[in-house]
């Protein structure tokens, strides 16, 4: 059985080696029980069909309130911007998911196109002379930042802030002690965007924000300040952390796939099963956030006890051989293409439509406007980023 030591989940060994431990946590226990340092106990459920029972299954409920437990000790900043969908379940899941679900559909994700690659052209005019980037710095982070901030209407030159406050939440792995550290991160994020509610309040304009306060006006239950401040904080964090390793990690893929790649620049109508398969292959978002046992589940031969924590590893189970054949290979036109990077059940990615244009759009124009891009470092110095929720590279550099 692979040693997994819990305390490594985020570190760069772990991060480098997911796969051939995913592999043989598949084959010989694919429902891994593990002890965090503060002593809680994480279960990573690693293969594709237990992964998807996991994600449908109601007994694995998001709010870890609702079963009288404390996550984050008496951190009562942080539970201010904790009362979001993602944390919730049906029917106060239910309730705030209607609330944005609008503004996300195919139908006006779409009306986007335009602006998303006037987005795409500029970063790229802006490094275009200097023949070389950092990939994540010049164009996967700004492109998805920029989107999800002209939306709801956050000043983009912030993005920065935004992007250090975030990393906080997102890098290592959450523990009592990572949590009481990220504190005071969380309490400025939380001032910003209450700063930005307040003046919402005062002087509504034409964005989403404004929209969501408006909803918190009528009142009715609708939506409370704190759930107002924490949709605004979730759609901060999951409209970029995500997509920026979908663009990286695509480009890492077809930079190591010559093959695939040139198929996809002599064929652009792959692209939308390209961007599918490049989801798949090296998945932007690793494990799905934590779940919580209502009762004692049995699952994939393992009984998990009530209140223990449930890791679902999308990554591993995008890999699963039962979902696919040859899932170790990279191919662009594979169909059907049934991977869960964008999980599965009530809390299915809201995003989803916006990540896909927005991938497409990104890996299209970079394939078009810098037909010799090419990795400036050697692959094996390329660090995956220490966090046990989301995968992709510190830092790609590129030549073109
Ligand atoms: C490639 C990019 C993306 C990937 C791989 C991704 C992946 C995911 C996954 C796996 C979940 C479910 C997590 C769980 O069940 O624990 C999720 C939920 C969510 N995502 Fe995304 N996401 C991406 C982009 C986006 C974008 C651009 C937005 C824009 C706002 C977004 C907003 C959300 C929201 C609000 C939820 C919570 C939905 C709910 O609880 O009902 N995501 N995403």
């Amino acid at each position: 059985m692979p040693k997994i030591d819990p305390v490594n989940l985020a570190s760069p060994e772990f991060k480098a080696n997911a796969y051939s431990i995913y592999a043989r946590l598949r084959a010989e226990e694919p429902v891994h029980r593990t002890t965090l340092p503060d002593g809680r106990v994480l279960w990573l459920v690693t293969r594709y069909e237990d992964c998807v029972a996991a994600l449908k299954d109601e007994r694995l409920v998001k709010d870890w309130t609702s079963l009288g437990l404390e996550l984050f000790g008496a951190d009562n900043e942080r539970m201010q911007l904790e009362r979001h969908m993602l944390n919730m379940d049906p029917p106060t899941h239910t309730r705030l998911r209607a609330i944005v679900n609008k503004a996300f559909t195919p139908r006006l994700v779409e009306g986007l196109r335009g602006r998303i690659q006037t987005i795409a052209d500029g970063l790229l005019d802006e490094v275009q002379g200097r023949g070389e980037m950092d990939l994540i710095a010049d164009y996967a982070f700004p492109l998805p930042i920029i989107v999800i901030a002209e939306m709801l209407g956050v000043p983009v030159e912030d993005r920065y802030r935004i992007r250090a406050w975030s990393d906080a939440v997102v890098g290592g792995v959450p523990t009592r002690e990572k949590m009481e550290r990220v504190g005071t991160r969380l309490k400025e994020f939380k001032d910003y965007i209450l700063a930005m509610v307040e003046e919402r309040r005062r002087a509504p304009r034409e964005d989403l924000l404004s929209a969501l306060v408006h909803v918190e006006e009528e009142g009715a239950g609708k939506l409370d300040e704190k759930e107002l401040l924490s949709m605004v904080f979730l759609l901060l964090v999951a409209g970029h952390e995500t997509t920026v390793n979908l663009i990286a990690n695509g480009v890492l893929a077809l930079l190591t796939h010559p093959a695939e790649r040139e198929k996809l620049r002599a064929d652009p109508s792959l692209m939308k099963t390209a961007i599918e398969e490049l989801l798949r292959y090296d998945s932007p978002v690793e494990t799905a956030t934590f779940r919580f046992a209502r009762e004692d589940v049995e699952l994939g031969g393992a009984v998990i006890p009530k209140g223990d924590v449930v890791v679902v590893v999308l990554g591993s189970a995008n890999r699963d051989p039962e979902l696919t054949p040859s899932t170790e290979a990279l191919d662009l036109a594979r169909e059907p293409n049934r991977h869960i990077a964008f999980g599965l059940g009530v809390h299915y990615c809201l995003g989803a439509p916006l990540a896909r244009l927005e991938g497409q759009i990104a890996i299209g124009t970079l394939l078009r406007r810098m037909p010799a891009l090419a990795l400036k470092v050697p692959l094996e110095s390329i660090q995956i980023r220490p966090s046990l929720l989301v995968r992709g590279p510190v830092a790609l550099p590129v030549s073109f």
